[in-house]
């Protein structure tokens, strides 16, 4: 594997790329041109932030994982150094630091260890491959009659609204305690957090309203206990493991990322598949689960839709590529490039659902690798066979340029997808 670097550290700010995530409109499924121009260059290279600040970008596989599995690394976006990924982004922290918070929240994602793993692990047992294996009936269940609506609804129909969004939405709504009724709610918190063009007090806003929902949840289950995770964190409110704000931060994080993220792979998952008939008929005709396994783990790789990187600022001095990244210089790891890697992905711009591509890091890599990737998985794996097998004429029912995609977010999809059959 390649680990030269491309001699960019002696450009001047001026002369440093601006850091670029955008996809072009006509081939929306692919990394930014701008982020593979990067990966040309070097696994390793400088970028310039939209506040004229400078960060190590990394592009390639390897470093990539080396980065996020080094505990030289923070993760919390307070320190200084921390790359800011937009304004909005920027300015919610300061709206924080005024309110005197040092740190975004207890939110367990944006923290490092040991108080990361001490949180973490109160909620890693809802996860669990027989935990989540358990909630495969009911998932099923919940896709069927999603489709039902669907196909007894008119055409075309938006696969966002009617299908990609919901299915996240009910599971991640279930296995919280968390009233289905309210998704409006936190569908629309969650969008705002998550555009780039969103400001900081919008931003710091949509987080409170989050939190006092979720806080509110808490007590309900504090008095009368269900089966559920909200319930469980309740009970270690009552132990006195947990401080009630730690647990509502915790609600808040796994209702956000349990819902938005796996709404954009079904959407963006259903469109790669439209747009390639072959693998859309293979997908369909199969009865073999490895092969629905094999195909949703491409579809994570080849999609990305954790396209903007994650972010790290270093907390010692260390050396990666054969370059030395200084103790509070801000790193933005790029999964993307990473992901279409071809030293690690034969023919990477290729969809090929038969290949092993386990390897991606889409669910990030190290010690905050997605929790929730199980359950992820285990949706994808029903919803993508199952909406193939009883809709096997699906089309798009517009031009891809048409297409809403989500250029402003972090997490990249669509905010609708026309379908018809
Ligand atoms: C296709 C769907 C998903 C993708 C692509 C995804 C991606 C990611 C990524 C890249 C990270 C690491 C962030 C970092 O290192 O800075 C992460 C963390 C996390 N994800 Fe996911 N995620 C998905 C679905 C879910 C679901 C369904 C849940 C359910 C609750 C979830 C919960 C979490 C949590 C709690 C973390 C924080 C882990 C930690 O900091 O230790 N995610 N996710």
């Amino acid at each position: 594997m390649t680990s030269a670097v491309g001699d960019t550290t002696n450009r001047t700010p001026e002369e440093t790329p601006e850091y670029d995530i955008s996809r072009p409109a006509r081939c929306p499924l692919d990394p930014a041109p701008s982020m593979r121009a990067r990966q040309a260059e070097g696994p390793l290279t400088r970028i310039r932030l939209w506040d004229g600040t400078l960060a190590w970008l990394v592009t390639g596989w390897e470093q990539h994982r080396e980065v996020l599995s080094d505990q030289r690394v923070s993760v919390d976006p307070f320190r200084p150094g921390a790359p800011k990924l937009s304004p909005g982004e920027a300015a919610m922290i300061d709206v924080l630091k005024k309110q005197g918070r040092t740190s975004v929240g207890t939110s367990f994602i944006m923290m490092d260890d040991p108080e990361h793993a001490r949180l973490r692990r109160m909620a890693t047992s809802a996860f669990t491959i027989k935990r989540v294996e358990a909630l495969r009936p009911p998932t099923q269940r919940i896709v069927d009659d999603l489709i039902d609506k669907m196909l007894d609804g008119s055409k075309p129909a938006d696969l966002v609204e009617a299908f990609a969004l919901p299915v996240p939405s009910l599971v991640i709504s279930d296995l919280l305690g968390v009233p289905y009724g309210d998704h409006d709610f936190f569908q629309s918190n969650s969008k705002t957090i998550i555009n780039r063009e969103t400001t900081g007090e919008e931003r710091a806003a949509a987080r409170q309203r989050l939190a006092e929902y979720l806080d509110g949840l808490l007590a309900e289950k504090l008095a009368h206990p269900a089966e559920d995770l909200l319930s469980g964190l309740a009970e270690r409110i009552k132990a006195g493991e947990l401080a009630r704000e730690e647990a509502t931060e915790m609600g808040v994080l796994m209702l956000f990322a349990g819902h938005e993220t796996t709404a954009n792979m079904i959407t963006l998952g259903t469109l790669a598949l439209l747009q390639h008939p072959d693998q859309f008929a293979l997908l369909r005709d199969t009865e073999d689960p490895k092969l629905v396994a094999s195909a949703v783990d491409e579809l994570l790789r080849y999609l990305t839709i954790t396209h903007g990187g994650l972010r790290r600022v270093a907390l010692e001095d260390i050396e990666i590529a054969g370059q030395v990244i200084r103790a509070g210089e801000g790193i933005i790891t790029v999964n993307e490039t990473a992901n279409r890697d071809p030293s690690v992905f034969p023919d990477p711009d290729r969809l090929d659902l038969t290949r092993d591509a386990r390897r991606h890091v889409t669910f990030g890599y190290g010690i905050h690798q997605c929790l929730g990737q199980p359950l992820a998985r285990m949706e994808l794996q029903v919803a993508y066979p199952t909406l193939l097998r009883r809709i096997p004429t699906l089309a798009l029912a517009a031009d891809l340029e048409d297409i809403p995609f989500k250029h402003d977010g972090f997490i990249f999809g669509a905010y609708e997808l026309p379908v018809t059959w």
